[in-house]
This record gives C-alpha cells, structure tokens and sequence, in this order.
C-alpha cells in the first residue's frame, strides 16, 4: 500500500500523540493536520461541518466516539463518505471496566456502607450470591456484549437485549420489541448502551422502571437523551429504583445546580467511562484502511438508515 494521508480533525485533541501512534502502527499512514488535495481519511469529533467541502475525495469518516448522532444529523457530511464507528480494545476495556464497578457497587451496595462509615457505624450487611442478582444490559454492540460477557464471568445471572438476535455464551440473550418485556421482567441492574436513535431516544422511563424489580439499580453510560431525567427523580423518591449510576447527561457539563449532583442515590461520572487509546485505535484504523484500499467491507460501519 502506497503512503495514505488522513486528516486529523478533532479540536482540542492532542495532535503529536495521535501521529506517533499512527506512525507506530503502520509506516503507511501519515496523520496530517490541514485538508490536503487527494484525502481519502479523515479522523473527527463531533462533526467538523466547515472541512467537508475542502475534502472532495474523503471516502471513510473514522468517528472518534462511538456515538455518531451527530455525524448523521449533520447535513454537510457528505453522503458519499462511509462512518466507522470507533470500535477499539482501549475503548472497550474502559468501559467494561466501568459497568463491572458499577454493576458490583450496586450489588454490594456500598453506598450504604460508605454512608455508614460516615456515621462510624459498623454495618451488617447481606447481599446475595452474584448469581442470584439479575443484570441486564440494553445493547448487544460492540460495548455491550463485552461489558455482558464479562458481567456473566463474575457470576452474575446476566442477559442482554438487543435489535438482532445475539448468542453469547451463558447470556440469555433477548431480540427486538417483542422480546423487550420479558429481558426486563425482575431485573435488578439495569445497564444501558445503546445508540441514541428515535427508537431509543428516552428508553429510559417510568414505564421501563415499572418492569424491573422494585428497588432495582440503573446505570447509563450511553448517552444522555436516553433518559427522562424526571422519571428517574420520581422513581428514586418512591422507591422504584434505589439508585442510579450516570456517566451521561441530557445537558454536559452537568449544571451546577442539576439536582442529580446533590441526590444521595445518583452517582455521577463526567463522561469518561471509556476513553479511547490512541494507540490501539490507531492500529484498529490501520487494519480498516488496509482492509478498505484490499477492496473488502468496512467493519462497524454506520448504516444511516437505521441510524446507528
Ligand atoms: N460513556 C462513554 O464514555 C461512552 C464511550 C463510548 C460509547 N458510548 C456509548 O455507548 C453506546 C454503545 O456503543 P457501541 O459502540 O457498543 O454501539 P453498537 O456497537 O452500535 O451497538 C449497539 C447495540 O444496541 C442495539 N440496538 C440498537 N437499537 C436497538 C433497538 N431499537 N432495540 C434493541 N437493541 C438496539 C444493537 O442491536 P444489533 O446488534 O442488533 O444491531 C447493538 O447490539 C452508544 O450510545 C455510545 O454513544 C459511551
């Protein structure tokens, strides 16, 4: 393969780190920083609407967060131009990491035990075997299906719903609408990571809360809008939910003055449950360029259709 360009346009993001992890997984591509006749490549954030039309040839868009709504609202991408969705190791363990920290919080339920420290109080505790607690995790993706198989080798009784039918070893694994009541019935833990869509756009309601077991624990790490914000509040003031773990929210930065900050059941984290390594992204771009200029299908590719 001759010498590929792709046009790193992310603001704000660390340009000299990102070129010596491209050169470091392949001596084929060059990051560069300004559009450039020929360019094939192009690495964003978010949706640099102003380059696109300085980039007639752009064939694939690699997107640096997996959550590409606002590529595909963005009237100025060029529909020529295939979206990856950023789908690489780093990434993954990172948020694996943090839905199994969150799962087991909930499950251990050591917020009461960091509250009774508080009151130097030497709390007795029960909680079940992990395979007595039912999690489930909305999303099958890329995110999802790692965080569940994962959930299943710490022992927990997990099962997973998504659009198509998924099999994975030791998840009991649920497939579109039909399926959707029975994959939340009794649940305990509830993940999300979904894509945003119109179909999953604030999935996260009373009705939903209604079908897990009362007093049952939510983590989203998806996206913001897949939550009703008031529903939440509601359901944890009457006990519905007992508590929420939220890595995303309807408006970021959080406000200040958000009641979610001050809510002794929400935890909060500030959208960092799965950075992206450049280095093992870099070489997951590396191996999609190779395969893309070998003539053969782009993984993880956007259908714009379905939206995700
Ligand atoms: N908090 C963070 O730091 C962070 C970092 C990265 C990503 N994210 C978010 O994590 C989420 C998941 O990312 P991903 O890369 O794992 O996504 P993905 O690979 O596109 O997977 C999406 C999953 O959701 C399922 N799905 C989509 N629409 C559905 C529907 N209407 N009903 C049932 N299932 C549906 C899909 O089903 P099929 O398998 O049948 O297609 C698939 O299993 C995204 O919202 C992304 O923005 C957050």
């Amino acid at each position: 393969m001759t010498e590929r360009r792709i046009l790193f346009a992310v603001r704000d993001g660390d340009f000299a780190a990102w070129k010596a992890a491209f050169r470091q997984a392949s001596p084929q591509l060059a990051l560069v920083k300004q559009p450039e006749s020929g360019i094939r490549y192009a690495l964003v954030w978010r949706s640099p609407s102003e380059l696109y039309p300085t980039l007639p040839d752009l064939a694939v868009i690699f997107s640096l967060g997996a959550g590409i709504e606002r590529l595909l609202h963005d009237p100025a991408v060029p529909r020529t131009a295939a979206i990856v969705k950023m789908a690489e190791p780093g990434m993954t363990a990172s948020m694996t990491q943090y839905i199994l920290w969150q799962v087991i919080r909930h499950h251990r339920r050591f917020w009461e035990l960091e509250a009774a420290q508080e009151e130097a109080h030497w709390l007795d505790q029960d909680y079940p075997a992990p395979w007595n607690r039912k999690v489930g995790v909305l999303g099958l993706g890329t995110l999802g299906s790692a965080a569940a198989a994962t959930l299943r080798d710490f022992g927990f009784a997990t099962r997973g719903w998504s659009r198509s039918r998924k099999a994975i070893d030791g998840v009991a694994c649920f497939a579109g609408d039909a399926e959707r009541d029975a994959f939340l019935d009794g649940l305990e833990i509830l993940v999300c990571l979904l894509p945003l869509t119109p179909q999953t756009t604030g999935i996260l309601n009373a009705d939903l809360f209604a079908r897990l077991a009362p007093g049952a624990a939510l983590v989203n790490a998806a996206r913001g809008a897949h939550l009703n914000e008031a529903d939440l509040l509601s359901a944890l003031g009457s006990g519905r939910l007992a508590a929420a773990a939220l890595d995303v929210t309807g408006v970021e930065p959080l406000p200040a003055e958000h009641p979610f900050w001050h809510h002794p059941r929400i935890f909060i984290t500030p959208h960092n449950a799965a950075d992206i390594d450049p280095a093992t992204a870099a070489a997951e771009i590396a191996r999609q360029v190779a395969r893309f200029e070998a003539g053969q299908q782009l993984e993880h590719e956007v259908e714009r259709d379905r939206g995700y």
